[in-house]
C-alpha cells in the first residue's frame, strides 16, 4: 500500500513523512525512546481512524499508537518503521450528562480539557496527574493511569462507564450509553484500560463525573522516615473522609526541585522524609487535617497552606519531581508497587541496591504513598540502565509488588512482566491478543514479550 492510500482517508496534510514535522512524535519527552515512524497519521474521527486501520491491516503494516506523548514506557514510540497513528485531533467533547455525572469525550481530549468541562457543570473529573496540559484520555485509557487522586476515586479504569474502540480490522466497538447497570458479559471496557493499545484503538470515552468539592486544604508534613509517614495512613482514613491524595518525597527530590525551580525551602531544617496531604471537602477541611495530624509520631516539622497560592506552592515541590530530574539528565524511569504496609522495607532497601550493580547511580525516590507506589528515577546509570532496573524489578517482585504500577509496561518493561505476570497468566493475555488482533497489527513489542 503506498501511503497515497492513507492520505486519501486523513488528507495529505495529516499524512506526515518529513523529518521536522514527524520528530516530536518519534521521541518521547524523556528523551530514553525513540524510532522512525513509516509515517506518522493524524485521523480526525473514527470513521477515519477505522479505514487507516482497516488498510494497515489488510497491507501488513504495523501500527503503534500514541495520544499526547507523555508515557514513559515508550508504548506510543515506534520501534522502526510502523505507521504512527496520533489521536490528537480526536477532541471532540460531547454535552455533560448531569443525571447520570458523566461526559462522552474523544480520545485526543487532553485531562486538563476534561477537568474544566466537568467543573463548567460543578463536577469534578477523577483522576489528576502533573502531565494533565499534554496527557490525553486515550493514552490515560491505555495506561490505565492513576495519578495523585487514586486514594479517593480509584484509577482511570473506575472512571471508565463506556468506549468507542476501533479492532484492528477496522471495526468498532461502541458502548457509550453509561449504563451503571449492564450484565451482559464480559467487560471489554475493563479489557482494554490498560491494555496500551495492544488489542484496539480507543477513540472515544465515556467518563464519570463527581460531585465538585471546593474547599481545599494542603498540608505538607515534614517525617523522620517512611515507616513513620506510612504508618500515620490508617488513621488519616479514618479520621479524614476528605481526604484526596498522599504523597511521599524524600530529600534528595526536593534539593533537586529547588535547584530547578528557585524554590524556598519548605522548613528551615533539611529532613528525611516528606509526606504531602490533601483534603477536599464542601466545608473548609483545615482543622480536620490540622488534628489528624498534630499529634503523629514521626513528626518533624509541618505547614499548612489554604490558599490557592499556597496550596499550589506546596504541590510545585511534589509536582516538580519529574521535570527536574530530566533536567538533570536522561534517567531511568521505574515505577513500583508493593502491598502498603511493606513500603518502607522497599525505600529503605532500595539504595543498596542500587549502589551494588551501579556505585555512581543517583537515586530519586517519590510517589504515591496510599498504594505503596514509588517512582524509581535513577540517574547517572551509564550503560549500567538494564542492571539497575534489572535489581530494582527482582526486589519488587520479590516482594509481592508490580514491575508497573500505573505507567503501564510498554516497551521498558516487557523483559520483566513474568516478574509480575505468572506463565498462564501471559498465555492468557497473548491468547486475548490473538483474538482481538489477529494480524498483530497493533503495538507490535508492546506489553506482551
Ligand atoms: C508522577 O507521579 O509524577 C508521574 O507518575 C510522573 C513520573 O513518575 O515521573
Ligand atoms: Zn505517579
Amino acid at each position: 500500500m503506498t501511503l497515497e492510500a492513507l492520505a486519501e482517508v486523513v488528507g495529505a496534510e495529516h499524512v506526515l513523512t518529513d523529518p521536522d514535522l514527524t520528530a516530536s512524535y518519534e521521541t518521547d519527552w524523556t528523551g530514553r525512546f525513540s524510532g522512525r515512524a513509516l509515517c506518522v497519521v493524524r485521523p480526525g474521527s473514527t470513521g477515519e481512524v477505522a479505514e487507516v486501520l482497516r488498510r494497515c491491516s489488510e497491507a501488513g503494516l504495523k501500527v503503534v499508537v500514541q495520544g499526547g506523548n507523555t508515557g514513559l514506557v515508550g508504548g506510543g514510540i515506534p520501534a522502526g518503521g510502523e505507521v504512527l497513528l496520533s489521536l490528537t485531533r480526536l477532541t471532540e467533547v460531547g454535552p455533560v450528562d448531569v443525571a447520570a455525572a458523566q461526559v462522552t469525550v474523544g480520545a485526543g481530549v487532553t485531562l486538563s480539557r476534561l477537568q474544566a468541562v466537568a467543573r463548567e457543570h460543578d463536577l469534578e473529573f477523577g483522576v489528576d496527574l502533573a502531565a494533565r496540559d499534554s496527557a490525553t484520555v486515550g493514552g490515560l485509557v491505555a495506561t490505565n493511569a492513576g495519578g495523585i487522586r487514586v486514594l479517593r476515586y480509584g484509577s482511570m479504569r473506575a472512571q471508565v462507564v463506556g468506549l468507542e474502540a476501533v479492532l484492528a480490522d477496522g471495526r468498532v466497538i461502541s458502548r457509550l450509553a453509561g449504563l451503571a447497570k449492564d450484565g451482559t458479559g464480559y467487560d471489554l471496557m475493563g479489557l482494554l484500560a490498560g491494555s496500551e493499545g495492544t488489542l484496539a484503538v480507543v477513540t472515544a470515552v465515556r467518563v464519570r463525573l463527581w460531585p465538585r468539592l471546593t474547599q481545599r486544604a494542603v498540608a505538607l508534613l515534614a517525617m523522620d522516615s517512611t515507616e513513620a509517614a506510612v504508618s500515620l495512613l490508617p488513621g488519616l482514613r479514618r479520621s479524614l473522609p476528605s481526604l484526596s491524595a498522599a504523597e511521599l518525597f524524600y530529600g534528595q527530590g526536593l534539593a533537586l526541585v529547588r535547584k530547578h525551580s528557585g524554590l524556598p525551602a519548605p522548613f528551615p531544617a533539611e529532613h528525611p522524609a516528606y509526606l504531602l496531604l490533601e483534603c477536599v471537602d464542601r466545608v473548609d477541611p483545615v482543622e480536620q487535617l490540622a488534628e489528624a495530624v498534630s499529634e503523629a509520631p514521626g513528626l518533624l516539622d509541618a505547614t499548612v497552606a489554604t490558599d490557592a497560592a499556597g496550596q499550589r506552592a506546596l504541590w510545585a515541590y511534589r509536582e516538580g519531581h519529574t521535570e527536574s530530574i530530566n533536567a538533570e539528565g536522561v534517567p531511568v524511569k521505574l515505577d513500583v508497587s508493593v502491598p502498603t504496609g511493606r513500603l518502607p522495607e522497599l525505600a529503605n532497601a532500595l539504595d543498596a541496591t542500587i549502589r551494588d550493580v551501579c556505585p555512581g547511580a543517583r537515586p530519586i525516590v517519590f510517589g504515591h504513598v496510599n498504594e505503596g507506589n514509588l517512582h524509581v528515577n535513577v540517574l547517572d546509570t551509564g550503560d549500567l540502565a538494564e542492571e539497575v532496573s534489572d535489581a530494582v524489578l527482582r526486589l519488587v517482585a520479590s516482594m509481592d509488588g508490580s514491575i508497573s504500577s500505573e505507567h503501564g509496561v510498554g516497551r521498558a518493561k516487557v523483559e520483566w512482566l513474568h516478574l509480575s505476570r505468572s506463565e498462564p497468566e501471559i498465555a492468557a493475555m497473548r491468547a486475548i491478543k490473538d483474538a482481538l488482533d489477529p494480524t498483530g497489527t497493533l503495538s507490535p513489542g508492546v506489553l506482551l514479550p
